[in-house]
């Protein structure tokens, strides 16, 4: 079977992340959370109260980023600390816009992933993996949903992990990413020209992973 590269692309909470999943089990390949790699300069940045990228950078080199399979999925590790929730609470996911624009972390972040990606076949995913990581991915889906929808998934996934939510706030915050993330100068939230838009509004994770694996398949 052909080693192949997937790139799922798209704004915050449009199901990136658990479509990318189940896609990287179903099919063998590793999968990659670009987006908790960019969320652990930001949990670095904060805990070492700095905004040097070049420190943030450092301390990274010194404690790298490693991924492992867990009883709930997978962990994402700094140096030998697991920081797989603290990296989702809400101090990082609103500091994060504005480390991931600085020029630096992405440079690093992207060699990275580009690293990571020579060891097999893999779906990334991402804001920038079509455009910038992975421009040569066989397949390159930027999946969508109105922030409506967003707001409410990440609201429930929040109230069964007992963190308390308010709804509208998260609506404000989820359209204020996006407009940090797709605004930002280097590699802006951007559809590649090449990549298939799928608007996940109304449809199930079931129907998206469907989507994407058939077409998947005829190129491996
Ligand atoms: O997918 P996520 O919400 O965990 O991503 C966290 C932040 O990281 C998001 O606000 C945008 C940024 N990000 C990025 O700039 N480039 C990526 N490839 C992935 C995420």
């Amino acid at each position: 079977m052909k080693k192949i590269q997937i790139a799922i692309d798209g704004p915050a909470s449009s199901g990136k992340s658990t479509v990318a999943k189940i896609i990287a089990r179903n099919l063998g390949l590793i999968y990659l959370d670009t987006g908790a790699m960019y969320r652990v300069a930001t949990l670095v940045a904060l805990q070492e109260k700095t905004e040097d990228a070049s420190k943030i950078i450092q301390f990274i080199e010194n404690h790298p980023i490693s991924f492992a399979n867990g009883k709930n999925g997978q962990e994402v590790l700094v140096g030998l600390d697991n920081v797989t929730e603290v990296i989702r609470t809400n101090e990082v996911t609103n500091a994060v816009s504005k480390i991931s624009a600085m020029v630096e972390i992405r440079e690093f972040m992207v060699a990275e992933q580009q690293r990571i990606a020579q060891k097999g076949g893999i779906i990334m995913d991402g804001r920038d993996i079509g455009t910038v990581v992975l421009p040569q991915a066989n397949l390159k889906i930027f999946l969508v949903a109105s922030v409506d929808e967003r707001a409410e998934r990440r609201y429930k996934e929040n109230l069964s992990k007992g963190i308390p939510t308010d709804l509208e706030r998260l609506k404000v915050e989820i359209a204020e990413r996006d407009r940090k993330d797709s605004t930002r100068v280097v590699s802006p939230l951007k559809q590649a020209e090449d990549a298939i838009l799928l608007d996940s509004t109304g449809k199930t994770i079931k129907e998206i992973v469907q989507f994407i694996e058939e077409k998947a398949k005829k190129l491996m």
